[in-house]
Formats: C-alpha cells, structure tokens, sequence
C-alpha cells in the first residue's frame, strides 16, 4: 500500500506495480490516475484503528508512506507499537527521524552536531525580537529566513535588504501566517550556487543512492515569482557529476547516517537531501525525509521492477547488497498547473490529457478526482508530465509537448524547465 495522493505517489505506484513481487497494490487515498489501485473504503491513517483493521484484513505486507505528515506526526511509531501489525512492514523513519524534516532547528543542530556542510544559521524565537532585530544589524544581505516547522515549501523567504528581513518577520510573527511553524524562523546565510536534490534509501544501517534530480521551485518562467512545491524536474542534472555525487556521499550522506545512529534513530526509509553546488562542494539546504515531488516523477521512471525488493527490504532493516537497476536516459517531467497556484488555485473543471502517451512517456496525476463520469482538477499541481530520452534536448521537448496536451480551464505550466541544462 502506498499512502498519498499526488504525482510523487502515482509515479511510485507504477514502477512497483511492474515489480513479479507486486501481487496486489492499493494506493489510499489516491486520485484519479491510481484509481486502478483504490484502496476501496479503507480508513484515513489518521483513524488508526479503522486503518490497521482495513490492513490486517487485506494482508498487506508493505505499506510505503509518501508525504511527511503521516512521519512527522508518528504513524510509523503507532504501527511499530500495534501488535496487531507486527508482520506489517512500513518504509519511512518514525517520529525521531522526521525530525529532520520537521524541524529545520533541529536539523540545523544536527548537521553541526556531525560536522555536515550547511549554511551557517542562528534561530531567533517571537519573543526576541528585538534581539533578531539587532541580529539583523550585523549581517550581509541577501538573508534567508526559513520557519522553523513545516509549511508546504513556503515557509522560506530570501530577503534582499533589512527591510525585505522586517517585512518577513510580520508575516512570521505578527500575521503568523504559518502559525506555530513560524514561531522559531532561522536567520541563514545565503549560498550562492546550483542545487539539486539527493535521494538515498536508507534501511537503518546501509544506504543506497537513487538517481540525482534538479527541481524547478518558482512559479514563474526563468524561476522569477513565488515558491511552489515544484514545478519540473530533470533527472539526472548533467552538472551533478560522479565527481560531486561521491563528495555528497562522503560528506553528506556517511555523516548523517552515523549521526542519526548515533542519536539512536534507527532510520529506515527515504532521505533526500536538497543541496546546493557551491563551487564543486555539496552544502545541505534541507533535508526531507521522503521522496521529492516532483522528482519522484523523474527518479523511478528511471528505476527498474527490482526496486519493490529493494523497498520491501529497507523497510524490514536488511537491504541487499549492489547496486539498483538505474535507466541511463534522461528524464523531464513538466507539472500542469491550476490557474492561482500556488496561492488560491483555482479547481473543478474537468480535464482532459493524453491518456496513452506511449512508451516511455507518463502523465502522473496529481491534483485529479473523478467527479461523476469526468476526472476535474482538485489540487494546485494537476498533473506532471514525464518523459524520457537518451537526449535532454529531446526529453524536454516530449515532457512540454505532453504538458500542452493536458486541458483544463485556465492549465497553466513552465515551457522552460530544463532548458537551463541544455548547452
Ligand atoms: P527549503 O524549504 O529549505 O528547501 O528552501 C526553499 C528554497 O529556498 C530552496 O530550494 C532554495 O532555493 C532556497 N534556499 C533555502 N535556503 C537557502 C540558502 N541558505 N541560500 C540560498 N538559497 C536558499
Ligand atoms: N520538490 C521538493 C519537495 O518535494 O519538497
């Protein structure tokens, strides 16, 4: 079973569903692209009881969590603690390891604790404000303020000048607009490089990497307008190179395993670590304790059918040894929009999209729900449209053709995601 209900979900549900060991697949709560794998009447998590009911009665051996919300607010410790469900195998950390996620002070202090490259940052709580104020009298700018807590991707704000600072300090403090998560706010020095997002599978002890994505954040052509949760990806960004890859795993990776074991984390699930490329070394921006979305719809188009074994086994703590089943092409993915993302999107129309793309070709549903006898978009992020080719040229102009093909009152997309990496 996997839990969740975007694009990040569906792409994972249909590389595992192609796994011999696949014998059945539910995705709950799903959309309208894995409406195939509907888990029929099965409880939300947050009904835990209900759920575990519905699971133990359907013989589900493996459930891989998809968002951080179920890991940040301790599904994975409930499970562990049911024994009702001691067969039950669950890929994603407990609550002490979504802390990296969950809390960017503690993950902050944890990468200093371990001697991990990052930023060099200073927390300030809403009650020192004059203290943050005289903070910010001895800085350079660009500054970064980040909330402390979770916030969909938009609780970073990078401020040109003092007075850029003080307004987002409002919005933290005084309009509160993240309420609790925005009560603590890092105070971060901006680095000046190229990011990409890392992905390891992690089983406690060992890790594996999967493919390298970069991430497209901002709204707007040319990255220009607000933060979104993601608006394409490109798998593998040509710049992220195996020189740099084997820093990242020596520096970043190495480190923060012994860390989270050395703080009794027994980590068992994704990790993805969002770096920045700052000359040809790795500094970690964040870390997230789940797959990216949208680079789940680049990463495991690009993985083989043994990667269910390699889940299942992660998530049981003994994962095998050698290397994945990793497609060398490269893969773009182009997310199709709902008119207002990412502040008031606009939903309910029904869509149509190329329901058949052909090989090699994916349009990952997101924000889709049927709706009578028609699928509407339901979400900010409708749909991300991947395709892939042993040309990025070529891989980004299938995944921008198949975007314009997805129609839906006021659909809107990037047309330039990966042109940047196109020499
Ligand atoms: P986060 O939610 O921490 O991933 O931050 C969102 C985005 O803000 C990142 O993807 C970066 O583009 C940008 N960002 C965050 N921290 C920094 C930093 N210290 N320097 C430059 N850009 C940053
Ligand atoms: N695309 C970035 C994320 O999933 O957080």
């Amino acid at each position: 079973m996997i839990l969740g209900s975007g694009g990040r979900e569906h792409a994972i549900a249909v590389n595992l569903s192609s796994s011999p060991l696949c014998e059945e697949l539910w995705v709950s709560p799903g959309n309208a692209g894995t409406r195939h794998w509907a888990a029929k009447d099965c409880p939300d998590w947050r009904d835990f009881g209900a759920w575990s009911q519905w699971v133990r009665d359907h013989h589900v051996d493996l459930v891989v969590i998809g968002p951080e919300d179920p890991l940040v607010h301790g599904f994975v410790d409930q499970c562990k603690a049911d024994p009702l469900l001691a067969d039950l195998a669950v890929l994603g950390p407990d609550q002490a390891g979504a802390r990296l996620e969950g809390s960017k002070d503690f993950s902050k202090a944890f990468m200093n604790r371990y001697g991990i490259p990052t930023a060099l940052a200073r927390t300030f709580d809403s009650s020192e404000r004059s203290l943050a104020e005289a903070y910010l009298d001895s800085v350079t700018f660009p500054l970064v303020l980040k909330a402390d807590g979770l916030a969909a991707g938009k609780g970073v704000v990078i401020c040109p000048s003092r007075a850029e600072a003080m307004e987002a300090l409002d919005m933290f403090w005084v309009q509160s607009r993240f309420g609790n998560s925005g009560s603590k706010v890092l105070f971060e020095e901006f680095l000046n490089g190229i990011e990409c997002s890392v992905f390891v599978l992690c089983d406690g002890t060992n890790t594996v990497m999967l493919p390298v994505a970069k991430d497209y954040k901002k709204v707007g052509h040319g990255d220009t307008g607000p933060n979104t949760g993601g608006m394409g990806a490109v798998s593998p960004p040509p710049f992220a190179d195996d020189h740099f890859l084997q820093r990242v795993e020596e520096r970043i990776i190495r480190p923060t395993l012994a860390g989270l074991k050395q703080e009794g984390i027994e980590y068992r699930g994704f990790l993805f670590v969002g770096l920045m490329k700052v000359g040809h070394e790795p500094y970690v921006i964040e870390y997230n304790v789940r797959m990216g979305d949208p680079e789940a719809q680049v990463v495991f188009p690009r993985l083989g059918p043994d990667m269910l074994e390699w889940i299942y086994r992660a998530a049981q703590g003994h994962m095998p040894n050698g290397a994945l089943l990793v497609d060398s092409r490269y893969a773009v993915t182009t997310v199709v929009c709902s008119d207002g993302y990412p502040s008031e999107p606009k939903t309910g129309f029904i869509m149509l999209w190329p329901n058949e793309p052909g090989e090699d070709r994916y349009c990952f549903h997101a924000g889709t729900t049927w709706r009578d006898d028609h699928v509407v978009n339901s979400g900010g992020r409708v749909m991300a449209t991947t395709a892939l080719h042993t040309d990025l040229h070529q891989a980004v102009q299938e995944s921008r053709n198949l975007a314009s093909a997805v129609d839906f009152e006021g659909a809107f997309y990037r047309s330039d995601i990966g042109d940047d990496l196109l020499l």
